[in-house]
């Protein structure tokens, strides 16, 4: 038994938010007229230990580190509550997607370091076999489990909850992840997506039975339509199952599943890679990476932190504009003036990493910090970077990953370095 229940603090605006009352998804202060405060939810980990258990599933095996999991405690679940919540989402995951959340392989890769000239390990965070065929389903489904938790435990926030239906703007690898998760857990998921969506991701999303909202530009409209159409549905009662900390901060506690496997993986092997590479668009991959390896160090399970390094492409690039405008910022001042530092690309986005073509970084402060607190730096590769490190990632490994799925990669094929370890995240495969 817990004696608290978990909360999330804005790290915007200092709220705070008992998981088990209100929804730790958007701040209650955002929206404010005339505030420039970026606000995210973040949940907290206070305890200050690195948790683990050994179960090949990291909703399980880190499930004491996952606020869900604590909610749960806290109000008198056991914990074969959680083992059987899980389960039957394992199964069903299995059933509509043919993959289970397991621990990702994070493996030394050999011939891809010769390849690329270095005398030192490089290891490769291989996602493309997780749920979905992305990271993004962890995000996903921690936000699930939370909701499995409120129905459990029959808690406040828990009130008419399945009236509500899950939204997501996205058609890409997100709204693939949602799709499945949400079909896993008989929970109807509406998706907005554009008109010039991707056709066999919206085959996909149909087939697993979300609702399309195809959402097209209204005349002198500047804003993106699918964010317009997922706000509304979030303001007339749907749960916001989105992968953007702004509209749902407790998403990105589910990526730092992947953090907490690195950190497992490092520690077995004693080499802690000098730097991390990891390709940026909405920012909540980055953020999750960023928060989960805080909490490996702080309890010393990880005693150094590699370099974030976050990269973007020549077409894209709101994150790495940002980093510089944050140059001798207090990160502290920054998040109360988020105008100032963080603003849409101006231009059309473009790449052929398409996966990070959000026109903004919307977790752009978790990652700042994570880039400050580390030493790292924020890239921006060309589109010749780009392809060069699909093709080598094709030829020197075994692993199927897309062009958005290597653009880290592309990050480290700009940087000199070639003596010290190094790691990079194959985040996604082909859609
Ligand atoms: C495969 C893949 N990798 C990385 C990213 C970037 O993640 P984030 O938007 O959280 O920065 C995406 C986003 O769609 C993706 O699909």
């Amino acid at each position: 038994m817990i004696d608290t229940t978990p909360i999330s603090v804005c790290h915007g605006c200092d709220a705070t938010v008992d998981m088990a009352r209100d929804f730790p998804f958007a701040c209650p202060n955002a929206g404010g007229e005339n505030d420039d405060i970026d606000h995210v939810l973040v949940p907290t980990y206070d305890s200050g230990e690195f948790i683990t258990g050994t179960e090949a599933n990291p909703f399980l095996r880190y499930r004491a580190l996952l606020s869900p999991y604590r909610l749960g405690r806290s109000v008198g679940l056991p914990d074969d509550a959680w083992t059987e919540i899980v389960g039957t989402l394992e199964r069903k995951l299995i059933a509509v997607d043919g993959r289970a959340f397991r621990v990702t392989p994070m493996l030394p890769q050999p011939a891809l370091a010769k390849a690329l000239a270095m005398n030192a390990t490089l290891w490769v965070k291989d996602e493309t076999g997780n749920v979905a065929g992305s990271h993004k389903a962890r995000h996903l489904m921690g936000v699930m489990l939370y909701l499995r938790i409120l129905e459990a435990g029959k808690l406040p926030a828990a009130a008419a909850l399945r009236a509500r239906r899950l939204a997501i703007a996205s058609c890409g690898n997100a709204a693939l992840a949602a799709a499945v998760v949400a079909r896993a857990s008989e929970w109807p998921l509406d998706a907005y997506i554009p008109p010039d969506a991707n056709i066999s991701v919206v085959k996909r999303l149909k087939e697993l039975g979300a609702t399309i909202n195809v959402c097209n530009r209204r005349p002198g409209e500047t804003g993106d339509p699918c964010m317009r159409g997922f706000r509304q549905a979030v303001q007339d009662g749907a749960i916001p199952f989105s992968v953007q900390g702004p509209e749902n901060g407790l998403a990105i506690e589910g990526g730092r599943t992947l953090a907490f496997e690195m950190a497992e993986a490092f520690s077995a092997a004693g080499d802690t890679p000098a730097a991390l590479f990891v390709q940026i668009g909405g920012g909540a991959l980055a953020s999750a990476l960023w928060q989960g390896l805080a909490i490996a160090n702080k309890s010393c399970f990880l005693p150094h932190l590699p370099r974030l390094m976050m990269v973007q492409t020549v077409g894209c690039a709101p994150f790495a504009h940002c980093w510089q405008r944050l140059s001798g910022v207090e990160l502290a001042d920054a998040v109360r003036h988020r105008s100032r530092f963080m603003w849409p690309w101006t231009s059309t986005p473009a790449s052929a990493a398409t996966g990070i073509l959000d026109d903004e970084t919307y977790d752009w402060w978790e990652a700042a910090k994570g880039v400050r607190e580390t030493g790292g730096d924020a890239l921006v590769v060309d589109e010749d970077a780009i392809m060069r490190a699909y093709k080598l990632s094709k030829m020197h490994t075994g692993i199927s990953a897309s062009t958005t799925g290597t653009a880290g990669l592309a990050g480290l094929l700009m940087t000199a370095a070639r003596g010290e370890s190094m790691a990079v995240v194959f985040s996604g495969g082909d859609l």
